[in-house]
């Protein structure tokens, strides 16, 4: 889907910082809110978070590791039983060094490093990149979450060329959780896939991260997919594991044990 997005700034002091943001993205720069239908991106004092001024029951998407349910999900969230933990292999082994190829809001990135993990993220969006970006910046102010954030770093750019440039086996485990395509029923879906359905699309090339990424996995590779949906590149993995809205399609190069 095709949008046209501005960046509304109202604040003198960070209007330099804003400058920079909006050439660097490649949009315009607004120092006034009286902006169009579209979607915005709105960087004040608390952060850069992405609007969308037409339907304001959405509410503003910004990414904050340090938020309400995140904390939760740190203190209470199950730890290494989490499905994700599972999936990659973190009750057979710790500290895994893995590739988050589709790193999107960062979440599963946040709670693979929580869990002991060193997390590199691939983004390709910018704005996705950008948000995230912002939030790790945040994030670096609020001692609770820098002691884990400092173990994700983040690459803005497609992982498929990548992953093409990088040594065999070189991470542990590579996550893949590409935008799939959706069934249309908005109300049951988080808010920041609302905005990222509009705003990323489908994914339509997500078949051809399968290939370099079982190169670049020690032990394996593991898929996120919606329930019911087809394997990546429709190929077989070596196992899947059901979780409560999702599958984890596993791949397994060499066994953890
Ligand atoms: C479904 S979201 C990922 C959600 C993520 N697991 C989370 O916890 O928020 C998919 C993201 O992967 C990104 N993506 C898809 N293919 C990519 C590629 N080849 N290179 C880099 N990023 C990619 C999309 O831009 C999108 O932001």
């Amino acid at each position: 889907m095709s949008y046209r997005l501005e960046l509304v700034c109202t604040s003198k002091t960070l209007l330099s910082q804003a400058q920079e943001l909006a050439e660097r993205l490649n949009v315009v720069l607004s120092t006034n809110t009286n902006h169009g239908n579209e979607l915005s991106l709105l960087l004040d004092e608390g952060g850069l978070s992405l609007l969308r001024p037409d339907d304001k029951s959405l509410g503003a998407l910004k990414i904050d590791f340090n938020d309400g349910a995140l904390t939760w999900r740190r203190n209470h969230g199950g730890g290494t039983g989490q499905a994700v933990a599972k999936a990659v292999g973190l009750k057979q082994k710790k500290q895994l060094n893995i590739l988050d190829a589709t790193a999107g809001t960062g979440t599963d990135a946040f709670v693979l490093a929580t869990l002991g993990c060193q997390v590199t993220m691939l983004e390709r969006h910018p704005i996705v990149a950008a948000l995230l970006e912002d939030a790790l910046l945040r994030a670096a102010s609020e001692p609770e979450v820098h002691c884990i954030t400092q173990h994700m770093t983040l690459h803005q750019g497609s992982s498929i060329d990548f992953m093409k440039g990088q040594a065999e086996n070189s991470y542990d485990v590579v996550f893949l959780d590409p935008m799939f395509p959706h069934s249309g029923k908005k109300a049951q879906v988080k808010k920041s896939m609302q905005y990222f359905r509009d705003m990323v699309g489908k994914d339509e090339d997500a078949d051809a991260l399968l290939a370099p990424a079982l190169v670049l996995a020690n032990y394996r590779v593991v898929v996120k997919r919606p329930k019911k949906s087809p394997f990546l590149n429709n190929q077989t993995p070596s196992f899947s594991q059901e979780g409560k809205a999702n599958r984890f399609d596993i791949y397994v190069n060499k066994s953890m044990k």
